[in-house]
């Protein structure tokens, strides 16, 4: 009875499912052609699944912003991996959660902007995705990424990862890809190291822009190919001989640009930076608009503007010695201890001696009976 009942309700399911009107992708969407449709926009058409949509096979780009979609079910990976010669995939705005299981070989960009997702692994149907080159995971909360995360791609040579609060990178996540990758976006997340970066031979560019960096990361002394730095709107504040940027005066670098706008430098612990700037040979693009944020007295000067032989650095207490201060007072410490030390040693000796002395003198004055 009860199976009958389900019987029932599937034949129910099925026939309105088969039984609901097809379509052609045109009579929704908006196409470039109707006969041989090139570029086909489903934007915002309150879509959650393609069931009842048929696709041509000659659409090359397809947009999906702003629907429901997930992605969960076959059919719909299906009708997405037959339309062969599909290049462009745009999902953003759907709430996906994961990285739907597509294994279109031709496929080269995919946009998953603002998707729910809250890891970024990519599922082994990409391992055939040989094509795949751009990969757009912008505005999603991942939090970390790891090895895991790509491991299925091998191509790929752009990704975006902006406002993706990512917080940490670790040093091998891109290793599947480190041969390919060309590009990295992570604009607006709150990353403070880039242990990543020494794995990539081929990389280009890479853009840190309002991040959480407090200097410029030691990982980027020896650029191997990359030619475009962005660190604007970071947290760095000195930048010295100890910074990678003395290293590469000491080479022979062509070709490369760094960004630094925005960032609270502290001019008078800069000075080395301040006269780099004044150089024929600097490579910070945006030289021209840094300006300090300490000391006080040069607060919003522009760091071209400021002479390093007459800058008044003298009220800032025992520069440059932060490491010097602390080993004097490391020093100290011990010091004090090892007064402490044999001060209570000393003292404790004393009491013993006295103690047995009074105990010696009890002795004699202890009424003995006799
Ligand atoms: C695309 O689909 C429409 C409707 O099904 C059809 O008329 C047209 O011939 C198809 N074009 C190609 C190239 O398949
Ligand atoms: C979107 O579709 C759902 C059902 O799938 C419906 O309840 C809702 O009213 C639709 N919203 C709009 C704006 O059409
Ligand atoms: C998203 O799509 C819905 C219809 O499903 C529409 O009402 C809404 O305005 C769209 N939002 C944006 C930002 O385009
Ligand atoms: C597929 O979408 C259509 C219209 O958006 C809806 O009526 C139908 O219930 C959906 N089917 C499934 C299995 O979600
Ligand atoms: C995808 O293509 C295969 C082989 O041509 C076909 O059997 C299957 O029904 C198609 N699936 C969808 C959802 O269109
Ligand atoms: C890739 O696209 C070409 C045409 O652009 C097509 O001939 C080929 O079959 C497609 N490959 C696959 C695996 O679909
Ligand atoms: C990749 O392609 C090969 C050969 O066509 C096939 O055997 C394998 O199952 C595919 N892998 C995935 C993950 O789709
Ligand atoms: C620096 O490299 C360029 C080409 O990359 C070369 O022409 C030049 O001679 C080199 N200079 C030094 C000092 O090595
Ligand atoms: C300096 O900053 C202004 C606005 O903040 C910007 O328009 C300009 O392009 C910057 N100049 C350089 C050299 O970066």
């Amino acid at each position: 009875m009860k199976s009958m009942i389900h019987y029932l309700l599937i034949v129910i399911v099925f026939t309105g499912l088969t039984t609901g009107e097809i379509h052609n992708v045109c009579e929704i969407c908006t196409c470039d052609n109707l006969d041989k449709p090139i570029t086909v926009h489903c934007d915002s058409k309150n879509l959650s699944n393609l069931t009842n949509i048929r696709f041509n096979s000659s659409i090359e780009t397809l947009s999906f912003i702003n629907n429901s979609l997930t992605f969960k079910s076959v059919g719909d990976l299906e009708t997405i991996n037959n339309i062969t010669s599909l290049k462009s995939l745009i999902l953003s705005n759907n709430p996906l959660s994961t990285i739907p299981e597509f294994s279109s070989s031709n496929l080269t960009n995919l946009q998953l902007e603002n998707t729910y997702l809250k890891t970024a692994t990519f599922p082994k149907s990409y391992e055939n995705s040989t094509n795949l080159q751009s990969i757009v995971l912008s505005n999603n909360k991942l939090g970390k990424l790891t090895r895991e995360n790509f491991k299925s791609l091998s191509s790929l040579t752009k990704i975006s990862l902006d406002n993706a609060q990512l917080n940490t990178i670790d040093h091998d996540t891109f290793t599947s890809i480190s041969t390919s990758l060309q590009s990295i976006s992570l604009v607006s997340n709150s990353l403070k190291s880039a242990e990543f970066l020494p794995t990539l031979n081929n990389l280009l560019s890479i853009n840190f822009d309002k991040n959480k960096f407090q200097q410029l990361p030691t990982e980027i002394i020896k650029p191997v190919r990359t030619k475009h730095f962005f660190f604007r709107d970071n947290q760095i504040n000195i930048i010295d001989e100890l910074s990678p940027l003395y290293y590469w005066t000491k080479t022979n670098l062509t070709g490369i640009e760094i960004y630094l706008n925005n960032n609270p430098f502290d001019c008078c612990q800069s000075r080395w930076f301040i006269h780099y700037l004044t150089g024929s040979n600097n490579l910070v693009k945006d030289s021209f608009n840094l300006t300090c944020a300490l000391p006080q007295a040069y607060t919003g000067r522009r760091l071209i503007d400021l002479h390093v032989d007459s800058m008044d650095c003298s009220t800032k207490p025992v520069y440059p010695s932060n490491k010097l201060t602390i080993i004097v007072l490391c020093l100290m410490g011990v010091f004090i201890f090892i007064l402490i030390a044999v001060g209570t040693a000393l003292r404790r000796r004393n009491r013993n001696y006295f103690g047995r002395r009074q105990q010696y003198e009890t002795i004699p004055s202890a009424d003995i009976p006799t």
